[in-house]
Parts: structure tokens; sequence; C-alpha cells
């Protein structure tokens, strides 16, 4: 095992249940593999749906006391476990690329990224207000916001810091207790995030994390146990509709951030560095492993060859290989199956007509590793036009009317986040507000952060997470009436 880390006690390979470190029932284990080079770096403890069971039975316990402290108690801890972050932040950098292989400088900002959700909720979590209503003069009609109860949250591999911080911070910050199963790929991330946790001081229970290769059993505890009072996912369209169904039996509350097939529309009028700049970053980041990832670029036919041709100058440029080395640019795709299926999406586009300006293929650095691609002359009724193609592969569409643009950007279940690029005010409203998405981005594809409600309409999902509107998705309504006054 080759993790170098300036503090050796971030590599964690045992589950963390009750605050206590563990290994799988009858010392079950998965292996997790470093995708630039098939190295094998960690044996991971594999829960079973028992230990899931302990988890959550312990988290609703260590929730009682939790749930009872000033809010500001709660906060001072997320914000000590923030500070820990950014006092570790290149080691846990360092880990995330070694199991998931984006490339340092994302990894190094993905911890940034997610430890601003701890401090955004640190302050946010003493803002939980409820309201006094209009009543009759002897009542007082009251609302109140409680914790929802115990959480479970089944995050992915793409952004193994991020995307747990930005489901555990808002729980823990209102009183609810968390258990969670990160994907089997990036267990490390998660671990070194309880380590840090742990030595923030967080009472054993309230975060426990549950590192398993037998993801049916854990899942199916978490959905069917009926203390689970919330399932928080974050993966694909296909695993969140059986999640919401296993849920539907205990009607547990769900917040699902799911698949995304984010269209970018770029008019005759838009300032063309600012769209090839801003696509490339959308398109290429994560090496196109990102919900929120341009999927379909849709050029209007008047600026649309200086766009092919500026944009793919610059993909030429990139540099593919190991994310540990600081000059990639790009790192590999997450397995050898993700770079295939990547491939036969592009195959097929090409089999009905679509035309490779450069890349096409799985790259001779190996077999993780796609290269960087742009396709033409592609149309509606490819699989690239269709499906979410989460892999570095851009496929630029031809539109002549800005009705057409809105057309062709609703044609899809999905509604995650749309991009558009203009200079036409009328334009920008029209087009923001008759496109089907969560989450729009007009002359700027950056558009994370921990203070935006960052979620999908359609397929893509339902409930926000980030910004004031973060928080409701943990919370309870409650009306309380007082008569007789
Ligand atoms: C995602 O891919 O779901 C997360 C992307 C982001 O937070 O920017």
């Amino acid at each position: 095992m080759s993790i170098q880390l300036k503090d050796t006690g971030l590599y964690r390979t045992d589950a963390y249940i009750n605050g206590q470190w563990v290994s799988g029932d009858e010392g079950e284990v998965f292996a997790v593999s470093n995708p630039a080079t098939g190295e094998i770096i960690a044996q991971v403890a594999s829960v079973s749906a028992e230990q899931t069971s302990e988890a959550i039975a312990a988290a609703e316990l260590a929730m009682q006391s939790w749930r009872a402290l000033p809010a500001k108690a709660r906060c001072d801890l997320l914000e000590r476990w923030h500070q820990l972050i950014l006092d570790n932040k290149e080691d846990l950098a360092q880990l995330m690329t070694m199991e998931q292989g984006k490339p340092l400088h994302e990894a190094r900002g993905e911890v940034l990224y997610g430890a601003s959700f701890l401090k955004w909720f640190a302050e946010e979590g003493k803002r939980v207000y409820g309201d006094v209503l209009p009543a009759t003069p002897d009542r007082r009609s009251i609302v109140i916001k409680q914790p929802i109860g115990v959480v479970a949250a089944i995050t992915p591999w793409n952004f193994p810091n991020a995307m747990i911080t930005r489901k555990v911070a808002p729980a823990l910050a209102v009183g609810c207790a968390i258990v969670l199963k990160p994907a089997a790929e990036t267990p490390l991330s998660a671990l070194a995030l309880a380590e840090l946790a742990e030595r923030a001081g967080l009472p054993a229970g309230l975060f426990s994390v549950l590192p398993t290769s037998d993801v049916v059993a854990v899942g199916g505890e978490m959905t069917s146990n009926p203390t689970v009072k919330k399932l928080t996912f974050t993966g694909s369209t296909a695993v969140g509709k059986l999640l919401m169904r296993q849920c539907a039996d205990t009607v547990k509350r769900t917040s699902m951030e799911l698949g995304g097939n984010a269209p970018v529309i770029i008019f005759d009028d838009a300032d063309l560095e600012k769209a090839v700049a801003g696509t490339l970053v959308s398109k290429y980041r994560n090496s196109g492993q990102t919900c929120i990832c341009a999927n379909r670029i849709m050029v209007q036919e008047g600026i649309y060859d200086a766009f092919v041709k500026k944009f793919s100058q610059a993909v030429k440029g990139f540099c593919i290989g190991d994310g540990l080395d600081e000059k990639t640019t790009h790192g590999p795709v997450i397995t050898e199956k993700a770079a295939q299926e990547i491939h036969s999406k592009v195959e097929s586009a090409v089999a009905a007509g679509a035309k490779v300006i450069t890349g096409g293929k799985i790259s001779d650095k190996g077999t993780h590793f796609y290269e960087p691609t742009v396709l033409t002359d592609v149309n509606d009724q490819m699989r690239l036009f269709k499906e979410e193609i989460f892999g570095p592969v851009a496929p630029i569409f031809k539109f002549s009317t800005e009705a057409e643009a809105i057309a062709m950007a609703n044609d899809t279940e999905f509604g995650l986040a749309a991009y558009i690029y203009t200079n036409d005010m009328g334009c920008i409203w029209r087009v923001s507000e008759g496109i089907e998405y969560g989450m729009v981005g007009v002359n700027e594809t950056a558009i994370s952060s921990e203070i935006i409600p960052f979620g999908g309409v359609k397929e893509s999902g339902q409930g926000r997470e980030g910004s004031k509107y973060g928080l409701d998705d943990y919370l309870e309504t409650k009306y309380i009436c007082i008569g007789g006054i």
C-alpha cells in the first residue's frame, strides 16, 4: 500500500459504528483500488445488515441528548470539525485522488467544497425558526420545527467527501443523527471524515459510517428499519426509484439527487471565449463524472463552427494521467466497465453518423482512461442525447431558433442543471423560465456552492441540498394550537 499521508491516523479501514472502529461481521472485507493504477490500496470492513441495524439503534439513542442541546453547542462542534478538515486538506485530497482518480487540484477543491457545508450549516443551524399564526382571540396557533429523526444517507463515488458533508452537516445541525453508507469504490474519504468528527468531539452514535460490499443488505436495512425517518440519496435515477419504492412501506421522507442530462445552450450572440471556457469546465470536470456536467452541448448555427474549432483545440491540449501527478489535468474514469460503457455510447453515435473531432476511444494509458472526446454531426435520436454520458465525451448539437433550443433542452426525463450563454436579457429570462430544470447557470457553469439550493426536478430528484432550504429536508413541521386563552 503506497498511501503516504502526513497524518497516518486518517487512513482508516474499519467501519465506524456508535463511536467504535469495528471489523465487518465475520471479518468480511472488500478491496478498494486506485483507478489510475489498479493497485489495491485498502481492504475495508464490509458491514452487514445486523451491524446497520445496530448503528441505527445507536443513532436513535444518541439523538435524544443531541437534539436537546442548544443549537449553538451543536453548531460549535460542526465548526471544530470544519477546522480539522481544513487543517488536513492535503491528506484528504491525496486519499481522494487515490481512491477516486480525480486530479489533485480537483480533490483539493472538493475538500474545501465539502468543508464549506459544515461551516454553512454550523451557522444556519442556529436559525431554525418557527411561526406564530394569526388565530382567533381565544387561541394561539404556533408552528415549530423539529429534527425529523434518524437519517440514513447513501452517497456516490464521484464526490467522496462533499456529497457526505452536504447531507451530514444539516442533519447534525438541526439535531438528527445520521448513518451513512459511502460508495464501495470510495470509502476511505468517508472514514477519514469520521476520524476527524471523532477528534472534533462528536458524541458516539451520531454519525456512523457503514462501508459495505453488500449494498442490497445494508440498503435494505436502511430503507426498511422503522427507526429511520428519512433517507437521503445521491446517485442514479434507477437506484433512486428503487430506494423510494423500498422506503414506501415505512413512509420515510426521501431526498433524491439523481441523474442529469444537462444542456448547455449557446446562442449566436454569446461571448465565444466565455462559452468555450465554461463548457470545458462543465463537461470535463471530474472526467465528465458529475451529475451536473454538460451532457448535451447545443450551439446555434451562426456560431457553431467557431465554437467547435476553439473547443476541440482546447480539448486536444488536455493531459490525462494519474491524478497524483500535478501535470495531470484529467484523470481516469472510475472503473474499466465505466470506460467501456462510455465507449459503447460513442460507438453507437458513430455508427449512426457522428463525426469524431478528437478522442473517441479508450486511451492507451490504460483500461480506466477514456480519451477526452468531441463529436459533431450528432442528433436527438442518439443515446448521447437521451442518456447521461458520465464520461469525458462532448457531443455538440446544432440548433436554429430559441424555441427549438428550449424544446431540445426539455426533451428528456431529467431536469437537474442547465446552462445558457447569451447576452440578450430577454432571451435569458425566456429560456431560464422555459426550461424544466432545478438549476440554471447563465453565462456561468461553476454554479455549485454551499449557499445555493442544489437539486433537480422531473426524474432528477426531489429535495434541495445546501443553502437555507437545505435545512428543511431534515426538519418536521409541527403545529401547536393553544386554546382557552
Ligand atoms: C454531483 O455530481 O451530484 C455533485 C456536483 C456538485 O455538487 O457540483
